[in-house]
């Protein structure tokens, strides 16, 4: 749907008049401010279709369907989004920006030339080291680093000589000019003129997308001229934070879990050794969007980087990504300070594969990692140390998980479990305990069958009417501005709320057709009824801050029954002291709300 801007979906909107439009489909009879009509989308004898001239909305209060002129025509002409879109630009004669079409369609064909070229390079490098008379040192290299000649097949490893410029006279004698040469990276422009090669005196390890296409390549220094790496640039098929060497190889491998490593050569020696599963985050710190990547592949990630603070650092700051995307980590630590490379080449692949039975989870590696920053021989490093878990521990969402991690630490150390849980607990802020609402929720509609599904129902359509009544009436929103900053919309209309708040909050005006540009089918149905039927009011500012103080009351109340229910499970003293408080503050508040008094405080 992002394929049009905003602006120019709204402008095709409001060119195509709802009534005109839907007039050509069917007949139309005026009746006060609506038009009424037989509902082309279900069989009916009596019109329950209506159309609102003023609100450029339709809806059905026979079959459901509803929504503004773009859902209409998706539904009458069984299109998708950009198509009704399309149909009705060319009814208003608007050109629509092909022209951002053009664009893509270029990119992908500069995209292929540069891959076609990388191809090339890549042959070109590869075939170097088959070359007997002048690449000797190379393949002695590759030797002594326990590099295996199917090895090198596999990942099409190669060789740059120190000539300068041999690899950009071979392109230009394959056909490709200069300027497609620079753009690849492969060469670079020279001040007097001329072009030079990136790539000197240096194995060339081809970077492969997911896909096997080459889109970048790793040089890595023989003698110790340079530095030790030089890569391609960021180029339009090569961005380093959206790829992982070796994922090509590791996303066929059959296996569940992901060995994430930092370099070429580990990944390498992995492969070789049975390891198929490693790919490498090519020296910086894993991305979102390589998370994604790993996530979308494998069930479980285990991060093995370097034992050094700088892959200390890098692991920690990985796992949390991952962690933060949903993914489940385990840290893979190797004895004695060795990367994988030299472990699995002294080793060997099951010493490996031993190891990656024992890794361990996020929380156990960052206490690994505490347990090393302080002394736990003298008292007051025991102190820190015990702080800076519980400071840990108490960041757990899951309850059962942090108390397995306070049993633990407190047998290891031998240290009282009550004190220590305790001193856990105290640092959970009472937010945190907000934010554990959702899971609470979850685990507690089971029992009281389906409540709470019905609650969010509810609460979403009295989001859709407030939502409405703004896009009707701007200026009400500054009326409940303040309490809408904290509000969290529930997920169904989260998208278009978004859209709304952000609009009335920048004062650059909202019409309640609008709000349905970016909604689905379903969604456009419901706003469509709400619009038409419950958002007739005098004083929309009135209804508003009525409908606001209707959505706290109801969330209270599921608040409310929640912590009853909670009271009546089993708790720790603290916890139900906690509960009660909260329960007591639930009750003025609801108090408060109900007298129509504002109920400020939270
Ligand atoms: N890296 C880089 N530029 C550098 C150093 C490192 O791009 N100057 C990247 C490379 O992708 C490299 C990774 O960071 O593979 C990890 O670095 P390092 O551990 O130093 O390299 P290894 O791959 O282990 O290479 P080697 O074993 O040959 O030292
Ligand atoms: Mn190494």
């Amino acid at each position: 749907m992002a394929f049009y801007s905003e602006d120019i979906i709204e402008e095709v909107r409001v060119s195509n008049d709802i009534v005109d439009v839907i007039s050509e489909y069917i007949r139309l009879e005026k009746k006060g401010s609506n038009f009424f009509g037989l509902c082309p989308f279900h069989r009916e004898k009596t019109p329950s279709f209506s159309v609102s001239p003023t609100k450029q909305i339709f809806n059905c209060f026979g079959c459901g369907k509803g929504g503004n002129v773009i859902q209409f025509i998706m539904n009458i002409e069984n299109l998708d989004f950009p198509e009704a879109i399309k149909l009705l630009a060319n009814r208003a004669r608007i050109t629509l920006p092909e022209d951002e079409d053009r664009e893509t369609h270029k990119k992908n064909i500069l995209k292929n030339k540069i891959i076609k070229i990388n191809t090339e390079a890549a042959r070109f490098f590869h075939n170097k080291l088959k070359d007997k008379t002048s690449q000797k040192k190379a393949l002695l290299y590759l030797k002594e680093r326990g590099i295996a000649p199917g090895t090198i097949v596999k990942f099409g490893i190669g060789y740059c000589s120190d000539e300068g410029d041999e690899l950009f006279k071979y392109l230009s004698k394959a056909g490709y000019n200069e300027e497609i040469i620079v753009k690849s990276g492969l060469a670079i422009k020279s001040e007097k003129g001329g072009c030079y090669d990136r790539f000197r005196n240096r194995i060339i390890f081809p970077i492969f997308d997911v896909r096997g296409s080459v889109i970048g390549f790793g040089g890595r220094s023989i003698d110790s001229s340079g530095p030790k790496y030089l890569n391609s640039p960021e180029s339009i098929v090569y961005n380093k934070r959206k790829n992982l060497y070796a994922m090509n190889f590791a996303r066929t491998s059959g296996e569940k879990r992901v060995v994430v490593v930092e370099g070429y050569m580990d990944v390498i020696s992995l492969h070789q050794n049975g390891i198929s599963n490693a790919v490498a985050s090519l020296g910086t710190a894993l991305t979102v969007d390589q998370g994604r990547i790993l996530k979308k592949y494998f069930e479980e990630v285990i991060i093995s980087y370097d034992a050094d603070t700088a892959g200390q650092a890098a692991t920690v700051r990985g796992l949390d990504i991952l962690n933060e995307i949903g993914c489940n980590v385990r840290v893979l630590l190797i004895p004695e300070g060795k990367d994988p490379d030299e472990f699995v080449n002294k080793y060997g692949g099951k010493a490996f594969q031993n190891l990656m039975e024992k890794t361990l989870s996020l929380v156990d590696y960052k206490i690994e990692i505490l347990k090393k920053q302080h002394n736990t021989k003298t008292t007051d490093g025991k102190v820190e140390f015990f702080n800076s878990c519980a400071e840990l521990l108490s960041k757990i969402d899951n309850r059962v998980e942090r108390d397995m991690y306070i049993v633990k630490l407190a047998e290891e150390y031998n240290i009282s479990r009550e004190s220590f849980s305790q001193e856990v607990y105290k640092k959970i802020q009472p937010r945190q305990l907000i934010k554990q609402r959702p899971v609470n929720l979850k685990a507690a509609s089971g029992n009281i069958g389906g409540k709470s599904v019905h609650d969010e129902e509810k609460i979403a359509y009295y989001e859709r009417i407030l939502l409405s009544l703004l896009s009707m009436d701007n200026n009400a929103y500054f009326a409940v501005k303040d309490k809408l900053e904290n509000y969290e919309f529930t997920s169904e209309n989260k998208e278009v709320a978004n859209f709304a708040i952000d609009r009335l909050a920048d004062n650059k005006g909202l019409v309640a057709a609008e709000l349905l540009n970016f909604t689905d089918g379903e969604l456009a149905g419901k706003f469509g009824r709400v619009m038409q039927e419950d958002c007739n009011c005098e004083d929309t500012r009135k209804a508003v801050l009525d409908i606001i103080n209707k959505i706290e009351l109801h969330r209270l109340d599921i608040r409310k029954q929640e912590i009853i229910k909670l009271l009546n499970s089993q708790m720790d003293e603290g916890d139900v002291e906690k509960l009660n408080q909260e329960l007591k503050s639930i009750m003025i508040k609801t108090l408060l709300l109900k007298k129509g008094g504002e109920g400020n405080e939270s």
